[in-house]
């Protein structure tokens, strides 16, 4: 049997169950321990908090009942010393052995001892693009972030649904199908042409229908036959958005993000539902006529006077809005996919929109308190000047031009450092290091703040960057290049402070999973990633690998094995790659 548990429980988790048992031998049942890992090193590695707080509610002497918990406390296998400290807190030293054997049963598991959740059915709404355009940077931050999070709720054993809710629906639509008429009309090849640069198109489009009045009337109508469901203008309407989808693919494809066309769900799919909507709602009594338009109530959201705040479902002359679609969705995604979570990766501007749809759809009966709804909102991507990030002369930027330029930066950083490397080579390093750089700059900084944007230190191979730990891979992986064979059945054996640190790191990934899935925080999984490359480098400097013999050799390449093998899957998680040589 295997009496460490580490693939069952995570290490918080075991800690925080053994020290449940031992408050309740203390007398102190259902009390909380509070583990949480050491604030200091000279606090050991993990600290019971929980102490105080239960003797206060039992007006017993806080250090007594440490004591008592300390002597109740089943931790023989985990534990090597356990002190008292200050007004009752507990520290705890965890055994080498512990570590050891969590490093092998680690290496001998495909989720490097993460255990598996219960599996749930968790959708990730992300990207989202509006389709009229192209992708620019404004889209990056959900693409990657939602694409993070959909792989951590994948590796946890969740059943994940990507949705890529586009915005494919509304005039500006009548407007580019008018225009794409025109210009089919022409040479053969001109509408593809045309369409190479949707941004282009978008902008002839608009500059014909601000100057040409019949192509403004002939945009209207457009709009009208698209809505009543014509054949030909649904065609033409069909083929833009094919192409306008196929360069949200090629951007895809160029970030390593996990999007394909069965993860399109625009907003048009909703259309025929949103009448159903307004009706449904208006049975219940949730409607009201305000001003001719159909609108909600919510007594939970006030206006700046202080009055219930309206959300409009149908507009006077009988169109529908954003809200609209979204409760159409909402009703979907429990009615028909019948999710236990769903995850709005939108921006955090969109905050006071979501609450609303959120409280909506409760009243309404489209989400039960059963599914949770969670807005992760993340800030703005920021230029040099503080600004929203914009090309010099204020336009918006293209984000494959982006991702183009990151790419060529990364070559010339990689020709600098790595000369003799062939061309091709350099060029597939070039990609993983450069899209890393961007997605890893972004996914390090705490979601929900601003950040801005900064080649050079994204691009540097040292601090908390892509580049960084993309090199602690290939120097743990480079070992193995040098001769050395792994015996599967040596053991790992930790006495040198750096090589137990770096044990003590690996035994916490799981915990680090299992925080950015239930906050949906990729930035810790950098942090974790981090500190791990760190002490992986810490360890490589005080303990030769090489150089040692026999069982000490062994326990050290098995160390950077693990160690390697968790950078690859926790980069992997955040969607960015590793090589073997850089
Ligand atoms: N298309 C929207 C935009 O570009 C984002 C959609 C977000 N998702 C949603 N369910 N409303 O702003």
């Amino acid at each position: 049997a295997n009496r460490f548990r580490t693939c069952d429980m995570t290490l918080l988790q075991t800690l925080t169950q053994r020290f449940e048992a031992a408050l309740a031998a203390a007398g102190a049942a259902g009390a909380q321990p509070l583990v949480q890992p050491a604030g200091k090193p000279e606090f050991g590695d993990y600290q019971v908090n929980g102490v105080m707080a239960a003797a206060k509610q039992l007006k017993m002497n806080p250090r007594e009942l440490a004591q008592k918990v300390v002597e109740h406390a089943q931790v023989a296998d985990l534990v090597a010393k356990m002190d008292i400290a200050g007004p009752g807190f507990i520290n705890l030293h965890l055994a080498p052995e512990f570590l050891a054997r969590h490093v092998e049963t680690a290496l001998h598991d495909t989720r490097l001892g993460v255990p598996a959740q219960a599996k749930r059915k968790v959708m990730v709404e992300y990207s989202s693009p509006n389709v009229a355009k192209e992708m620019h940077v404004g889209h990056l931050r959900s693409t990657i972030i939602g694409d993070a999070l959909a792989r951590v709720q994948a590796f946890l054993g969740h059943e994940v649904i990507r949705a890529n809710h586009v915005g494919d629906w509304g005039t500006q639509f009548g407007m580019l199908t008018a225009y794409l008429l025109e210009v089919r009309a022409g040479e053969t090849d001109e509408a593809a042409i045309a369409l190479n640069d949707l941004e282009a198109f978008y902008r002839q489009a608009k500059k014909h229908f601000d100057e040409d009045a019949a192509f403004a009337n002939r945009a209207r109508e457009y709009v009208v036959k698209l809505q009543s469901g014509d054949a030909e203008v649904l065609a033409l309407w069909r083929q833009f958005v094919d192409i306008s989808l196929s360069h949200c693919e090629a951007v895809y494809r160029k970030l390593n993000v996990q999007l394909s066309r069965g993860d399109v769900r625009g907003e048009s799919t909703y259309n025929d539902d949103l009448p159903v909507v307004v009706d449904d709602l208006r049975t219940k009594g949730l409607l009201t006529e305000d001003q001719g338009a159909q609108v909600v109530f919510l007594d939970e959201f006030k206006n700046k006077e202080g009055d219930p705040l309206a959300c409009i479902i149908q507009k006077s002359d009988g169109g529908y809005l954003y809200a609209t679609t979204d409760l159409s969705a909402v009703r979907y995604r429990h009615g028909t996919l019948g999710l236990d979570r769903v995850m709005y990766v939108v921006d955090a501007r969109q905050g006071l929109h979501f609450q609303q749809i959120f409280s909506l759809a409760r009243k309404a009966g489209y989400a039960p308190e059963s599914m949770v709804l969670e807005h992760v909102a993340f800030g703005t991507m920021m230029g040099e000047d503080g600004k929203p990030f914009k090309t010099r002369s204020g336009d918006t930027v293209k984000l494959i031009e982006l991702l183009d330029e990151a790419e060529e930066r990364a070559f010339q950083l990689v020709t600098d450092k790595n000369p003799a490397l062939d061309e091709t080579t350099r060029r597939q390093i070039a990609t993983k290091v450069g899209i890393g750089s961007v997605k890893y700059a972004d996914l390090s900084k705490h979601r929900t703040s601003d950040y801005v944007f900064n080649w050079k230190t994204m691009l540097a191979f040292e601090g908390n960057t892509a580049p960084y730990l993309q090199y602690a891979y290939t120097r743990a992986r480079s070992i193995f290049d040098k001769g050395v064979a792994l015996d599967a059945q040596a053991a790992v054996n930790l006495v040198e402070p750096a090589e137990r640190i770096l044990a003590l790191q690996l035994a916490q990934f799981a915990d680090a999973v299992y925080t950015v899935a239930k906050d949906a925080v990729p930035h810790l999984m950098c942090l974790y990633l981090y500190q791990l490359a760190t002490q992986f480098m810490r360890f490589y400097e005080a303990c030769p690998v090489l150089k040692s013999e026999g069982t000490v050799q062994q326990s050290r390449l098995k160390l950077c094995d693990l160690t390697a093998r968790t950078l690859q899957v926790g980069l992997d998680m955040l969607g960015i790659e590793v090589m073997e040589t850089m």
